[in-house]
């Protein structure tokens, strides 16, 4: 579906006098469809019906960047900025609305320079959570960072909403590793140093979501320091061995006692429960711990896998305990499974009684889906409050719940009717057991079901359309998102149907 529009042939022209034209790709070029699906992970944005861009520009400087974002202002024409193209309601190259917009994609700008000696790095926009830590830990294998299980996410979209991971209980959410960022603002200018020039502006991107505030180019990221061995241990249990009754004691140990060296995270699906578990440490000590604390899991020393911790990354993220670390820089896509995901917040436990219900009304139906169970507490919460990034989920959360569906055959129909109707049939007996008054919400488990955008007369987005989603994602740090919005945005240039809306008076 494409939309022709009275400006854009000025906008071509106009990149046509910075960026090289092979590096924009026009809705008549042979390669348009192959470069715009190049990173989409949901096939259901890759239909003929999906609102398409203008024309995708593969930046591959900082000058393209810049250009885009001067052109598109000039011309009318708004920019979709994509990176790891793993938006899950794939915002960042499809309009929702139809409207004339391109898309600036930085999958070429992705380097990454790592300063073992700093232990920092300065990371380009495009490159994936798999570059990030093959560069990381090739650099030094004492060094690391705190990012997602996915290779292919971008690093962009995942430390603009705030990145959650297996290692956030001892080094907090991605976000809190940023330090600065280079920004190109709504008038193309780059920002050097975002630390430097704008502390608010800093605080806004490091979790308020992506697309808002600018195109950030690179992030200057701080890293963390690991032992030479780490510890992962893969643990399926049925419900038959008490799977249940394993999830409601797992509930209760996040908070207490203080254990950050050691992450269990859980997906439980059909009729068990898979238990992941990365230690920071050698198997001997994460033996000790679970003796102490969860001996009902049953852990033995023969389900120790010790490796470095890139070897570690490969396994967790690639599902093969022999992945090759090279595997981390793979970025095929591979257009798979229609998905349908949401998420929720549970501050108190669920308990026996609650899990069995779930497992047993909604997890062991034909053709269910899952849910993944990240423990937070540790790092995320320990002397850090609620507003010192935009991620809010810290004091007193014990996990953030994500719900996946999958289906296959058509993006809509009946099977996809029956997928997403189980995924609201279990979304609405969660109710009783998660957050409410807002029902947080993840950003980066972007969900267009808990409200979107409206574009006022003024063809400003409204700040009370932005509040219904935006106290879901973030809180008491809406409104602060949002005056800084109105600070350095305050037309609205940079905008998707769940960006913040500019607040453009008092704060
Ligand atoms: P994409 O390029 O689609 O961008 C996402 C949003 O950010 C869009 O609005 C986009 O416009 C904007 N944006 C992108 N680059 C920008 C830039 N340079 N400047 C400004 N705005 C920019 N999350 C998590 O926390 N932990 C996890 O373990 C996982 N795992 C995971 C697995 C899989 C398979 C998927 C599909 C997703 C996840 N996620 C996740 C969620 C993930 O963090 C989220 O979808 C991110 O937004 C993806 O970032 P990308 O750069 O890939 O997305």
């Amino acid at each position: 579906f494409f939309l022709s529009y009275a400006g854009s042939d000025e906008f071509l022209q106009c990149l046509s006098q910075t960026i090289p034209n092979e590096l924009v790709y026009q809705q008549s070029s042979s390669s348009f469809v192959s470069v715009l699906q190049s990173s989409v992970q949901n096939p259901k944005y890759a239909t003929n019906t999906t609102v398409r861009p203008l024309c995708i520009v593969t930046a591959s400087g900082v000058p393209h960047v810049q250009a885009a974002v001067r052109c598109g202002r000039a011309h009318g024409v708004r920019l979709r900025v994509r990176s790891g193209g793993h938006d899950y309601e794939g915002l960042s190259y499809r309009s929702v609305r139809p409207e004339a917009f391109a898309v600036l994609d930085l999958s070429r700008l992705r380097a990454v320079d790592v300063r073992p000696a700093e232990a920092a790095a300065w990371v380009d926009a495009g490159a994936t959570l798999g570059e990030l830590y093959y560069a990381v830990g090739a650099a030094d294998r004492r060094l690391a960072f705190p990012g997602g299980a996915c290779p292919t996410v971008g690093v962009s979209g995942f430390l603009s909403g705030g990145g959650i991971g297996l290692m956030m209980r001892k080094y907090g959410i991605g976000a809190d590793s940023v330090v600065d960022a280079r920004v190109v603002n709504a008038d193309g200018d780059l920002i050097a140093s975002v630390a430097s020039a704008d502390q608010e502006l800093l605080w806004a991107i490091r979790g308020g979501g992506g697309e808002s505030f600018g195109v950030v180019v690179a992030w200057r990221l701080r890293l963390s320091r690991v032992e030479d061995t780490v510890t992962v241990v893969n643990l399926q249990r049925t419900l038959d061995e008490g799977a249940a009754a394993l999830v409601a004691k797992w509930e209760t140990l996040i908070l207490q006692p203080y254990l950050p060296d050691l992450t269990i995270r859980v997906v439980v699906q059909d009729r068990h429960a898979f238990f992941q578990t990365l230690f920071l440490g050698r198997c001997s000590r994460l033996l000790r711990a679970m003796g102490a604390f969860f001996p009902e899991l049953g852990m033995a020393p023969a389900d120790c896998r010790e490796m470095t911790w890139l070897r570690a990354m490969a396994f967790i993220t690639l599902g093969a305990a022999d992945a090759p670390a090279e595997g981390l820089l793979n970025r095929t896509n591979n257009l798979g499974t229609f998905v349908k995901n949401k998420s929720d917040y549970v501050r108190r436990a669920i308990g026996l009684a609650g899990w069995e219900g779930i497992f047993q009304q909604h997890l062991s139906q034909y053709g269910a889906g899952l849910m993944i169970l990240e423990p937070h507490g540790g790092a995320v919460s320990a002397g850090v409050p609620d507003f010192a990034t935009p991620y809010p989920h810290r004091q007193g959360v014990l996990y953030n719940v994500q719900y996946v569906v999958f289906w296959s055959g058509e993006a809509n129909g009946t099977v996809a009717a029956a997928a997403t109707g189980w995924l609201g049939g279990l979304y609405g007996h969660m109710e009783q057991f998660v957050t409410s008054n807002p029902r947080e919400a993840y950003a980066n488990y972007r969900d267009l079901e808990i409200g979107e955008n409206a574009v006022g007369g003024d063809g400003v987005t409204t700040y009370e359309s932005g509040r219904v989603w935006g106290e879901k994602y973030f809180m008491g740090n809406f409104r602060r998102l949002a005056a800084v919005k109105g600070r350095v945005d305050p037309g609205d240039y940079f905008r998707n149907e769940q960006s913040i809306p500019p607040l453009l008076q008092g704060f």
